[in-house]
């Protein structure tokens, strides 16, 4: 089947570092989407493993349209019966960029209609009740080249099922993945995250370090699916668990001055099944020594909507003396706060530009010296 998996701009080379890892072969590539090829246990795969993606779909077909009877009759030769289920509920998005075809509203009811007719056929039969399992589907047209996708997820890959509470500003899960597997992190170095909010970053790292694929806890839209058995979902869950490291990692530090967000960031931990990988403190920065030898520090400092400007500057300044007094270390420091390697007193070896949802943010890489370990570069 062509798959394909999407995430946020700028992610997509981790992705892709992802997906190659997991053994699939990459066909394409675009802005925040990577197509790649997989079998229905591989699909099952992608969407229990992938830490960056946001949603795996199966594209269902490809064609250049530009009027909406090109759009009908192309749909309507689609063998949908293959995937669609007789009494499925269809729901049919679209979206269109540079494209002749631009009302989202008549693309998604004439893609609709042309579903239908294709059915019709398949099953030979006229009535569609829609009472059974949903099948989002989604008609992706761009400059013009048309794409039909049926999600396999169902609720976006970041809702991993572990973070009920939400802290101040949380990051995505998929973007705190994306932090970890772009840094020097490793589980023989310590990693702080002295800014840990609901404590994504160090679940993430934890998750990373101990192998634990991130869709263990939660369901996905394929498991409705008529054509994937329950057995492809148990062998690959099964392999997943069996391929968690069970070794003990050098500890992560997860602090934040504010008690309710380490209450929270606790409980998370909790349930993601890494409370024991993670040490948590109720801790103020400026207050804080950071001891250990040759640490990483990935962490998503305030971006200062509660603080004054003074008060963002001397905390971001603060940082930067812990930088210059631990050339040994390694920082990641993800904010959206601009003029920060001014603050911070150093230029980054590297920045990129990230998305947390709508908030564009910047990823200030000091990557440090070569680490000693025996590390798997990841950058
Ligand atoms: C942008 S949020 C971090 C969000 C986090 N990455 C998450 O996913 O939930 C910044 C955090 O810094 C904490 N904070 C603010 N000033 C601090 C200080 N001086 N020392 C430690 N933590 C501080 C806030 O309580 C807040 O939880």
């Amino acid at each position: 089947m062509r798959c394909v998996a999407t995430t946020a701009f700028g992610l997509e080379a981790v992705l892709k570092r992802e997906l190659t890892g997991y053994g699939f072969s990459i066909t394409d590539s675009a802005h925040g989407r990577i197509y790649f090829e997989a079998n229905v246990r591989g699909m099952v795969r992608a969407n229990l493993r992938l830490r960056t993606a946001e949603r795996v779909y199966v594209v269902l077909g490809a064609k250049r349209v530009e009027t909406f009877d090109e759009l009908f009759d192309w749909i309507e030769s689609l063998p949908l019966g293959k995937y669609l289920h007789e009494q499925g509920q269809y729901i049919v998005n679209a979206k269109s960029h540079k494209s002749t075809l631009f009302s989202v509203r008549d693309i998604q009811s004439i893609g609709k209609k042309a579903l239908i007719r294709s059915l019709q056929k398949s099953y030979g039969t006229e009535i569609f009740p829609e009472t059974k399992e949903k099948y989002a589907l989604l008609i992706n047209i761009q400059k013009d080249n048309a794409e039909l996708w049926l999600d396999t997820s169902g609720i976006a890959l970041h809702k991993r099922g572990y973070r009920k509470q939400t802290g101040k500003a949380p990051l995505k899960e998929t973007l705190a993945a994306a932090l970890v597997l772009l840094s020097h992190y490793h589980e023989t170095r310590t990693l702080y995250d002295p800014f840990c909010g609901s404590g994504t970053i160090p679940i993430e790292a934890a998750m990373v370090a101990k192998n634990i694929a991130p869709g263990l806890h939660r369901r996905f839209a394929f498991q409705r699916f008529f054509w994937v058995s329950k057995e492809a979902y148990t062998i690959e869950r099964r392999e997943a668990l069996k391929a968690i490291k069970h070794e003990p990692i050098k500890p992560i530090v997860a602090s934040d001055s504010d008690p309710g967000a380490i209450a929270s960031a606790k409980e998370n931990a909790e349930k993601a099944g890494v409370d024991e990988e993670i040490h948590f403190e109720i801790a103020d920065f400026s207050h804080q020594i950071f001891s250990e030898p040759a640490p990483v520090f990935i962490t998503n400092p305030p971006y200062g909507e509660r603080m004054g400007k003074e008060e963002v500057s001397a905390l971001y300044k603060s940082v930067g003396e812990i930088l210059k007094k631990k050339p040994e270390a390694s920082f990641y420091i993800l904010t959206p706060v601009s003029g920060v390697e001014q603050l911070l007193g150093k230029k980054a070896d590297r920045t990129r530009v990230l998305f947390n949802g709508p908030i564009k943010t910047r990823l200030y890489q000091y990557i440090g010296p070569p680490p000693k370990i025996n590390e798997k570069s990841r950058t």
